[in-house]
């Protein structure tokens, strides 16, 4: 456990948590459970529990018996000033920790008006009321004190398959309304602290993958289909390329920030790992035919379907501010991440079983039942396509609902 990692603090503010938002998410439980691995201070979790959150992502604390100082959680929303109020009184946490968001493009894109409300007058409230405990704070309780927001690679738009990858320079461009609230929150916290001194730093990150990720995105998804016989729907013609990072490494990089970060600043967090998507999805399917056999390769399940609008084409991350000036490099390969993810799925069916109730199915029926099947183009089709050339509809009976 390294006592060091934060800034010292006096004698009368000797344990003083972290407060972490979104905590009961997929990146924010990986979070907190990394976090009291490895660090002493405490933890603070609000989180509102939509859709998304899920306090069976922190059942080991319970299990492993962490005392209950070490660990608080707080059924609420981030955009509930009183409530926010209240707990930095009662808390007075040295950190605030912000993952707390609506998460998901296509989500955002059949109905925006939730992104702008949590994504943007959420970080609103969350940075008034950490500006106003920030007022109360004097000597090393105030020279302590971190609003780190997590963001994502999004906001800088979308890359040609030749442009260099995203910089901290890159200028924003955001394409989906999910990365346009994330954009918005992100100039937020840029103005807190250039404005009110609030002492903020920023990071953007690519694609995360590991265990607990809600089966809405990509990876999950595609595992969840697989062992369900389903089909595995890839969006256009499946060339898209995202830069993969296990969720662990993020969680790693948003410590070393949180020590490290110089104020007012911005780190892009990658792992250098970029992928198409048919590839990925080939990959998943190659994992599973190894550890969970079927009687036909799962990549037959593979279908094309309708394309994402606005899709942006490639995310790539240039990491190498953080690499520089904080020493983190991301410790798993994709292919090491990777079978890690495949082999915790497939160990935790109960969780995956826990979480795709009667909400679940009625997402993936709004968002794959208007999808029309496609073909893609004949230099881009693959191989597996070609031994079942009749693209089954999604949403049927060998669909995804
Ligand atoms: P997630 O959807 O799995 O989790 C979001 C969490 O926020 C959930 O627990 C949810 O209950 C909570 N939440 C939502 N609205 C809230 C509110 N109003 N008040 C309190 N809690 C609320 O998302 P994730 O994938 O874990 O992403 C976490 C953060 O990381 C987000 O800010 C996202 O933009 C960012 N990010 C994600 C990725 C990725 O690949 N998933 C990559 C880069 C950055
Ligand atoms: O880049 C960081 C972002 O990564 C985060 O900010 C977001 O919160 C996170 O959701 C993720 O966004 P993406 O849109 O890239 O992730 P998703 O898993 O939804 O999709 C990954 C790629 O796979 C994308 O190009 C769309 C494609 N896709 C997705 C789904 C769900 C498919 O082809 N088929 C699918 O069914």
């Amino acid at each position: 456990m390294n006592e060091e990692l934060l800034p010292e603090t006096s004698g009368a503010f000797a344990a003083p948590p972290i407060l972490v938002t979104g905590g009961a998410g997929f990146i924010g439980s990986n979070f907190v459970l990394d976090w009291l691995e490895n660090e002493a201070a405490p933890v603070v979790n609000l989180d509102l529990l939509t859709y998304s959150g899920n306090l069976e992502n922190l059942a080991s604390l319970a299990q492993a018996s962490t005392p209950p100082e070490r660990y608080t959680f707080v059924h609420g929303d981030i955009a509930d000033t009183a409530l926010l109020t209240q707990l930095f009184a009662e808390h007075r946490p040295r950190a605030v920790v912000h993952f707390a968001a609506e998460s998901h493009v296509d989500r955002s894109i059949l109905g925006p008006e939730a992104f702008l409300r949590t994504n943007i007058d959420g970080t609103f409230r969350l940075l008034e009321a950490a500006r106003a405990h920030y007022a109360t704070l004097a000597g090393t309780e105030r020279d302590a004190f971190r609003f780190l927001h997590v963001s994502t690679d999004e906001v800088y738009g979308t890359l040609a398959p030749t442009d260099p990858p995203f910089a901290e320079t890159t200028p924003y461009a955001p394409n989906s309304p999910y990365a346009a609230s994330k954009a918005s929150s992100d100039f937020l916290v840029r103005a807190w602290h250039h404005t009110y001194g609030l002492p903020t730093l920023i990071t953007n990150c690519s694609n995360n993958y590991g265990p607990f990720q809600f089966p809405e995105k990509l990876i999950p998804l595609v595992l969840l289909n697989a062992l369900a016989g389903k089909s595995l729907p890839v969006y256009g013609d499946g060339q898209q390329v995202r830069d993969w990072l296990f969720v662990r490494d993020h969680c790693s990089a948003i410590r070393a920030v949180l020590v490290g970060g110089r104020l007012g600043q911005t780190y892009n967090i990658g792992g250098n790992n970029q992928r198409a998507n048919l590839d990925v999805v080939k990959t998943l399917c190659a994992l599973l035919d190894e550890l969970r056999p079927a009687a036909q390769p799962y990549a037959q399940q593979i279908r094309y379907v309708q394309d994402r609008p606005g899709h942006d084409r490639r995310y790539a991350i240039d990491a190498r501010k953080i690499q520089a000036e904080l020493g983190w490099y991301p410790v798993d390969t994709f292919e090491t991440g990777l079978r890690r993810t495949v082999e915790w799925y497939l160990a935790n069916g109960d969780w995956l079983a826990n979480i795709t109730s009667g909400a679940y199915k009625r997402w993936i029926e709004d968002n794959y039942s208007a999808r029309a099947p496609q073909s893609p183009s004949s230099d881009l089709r693959s191989s597996d396509q070609e031994e079942s050339p009749t693209f089954q509809p999604v949403g049927t009976a060998k669909g995804l609902a």
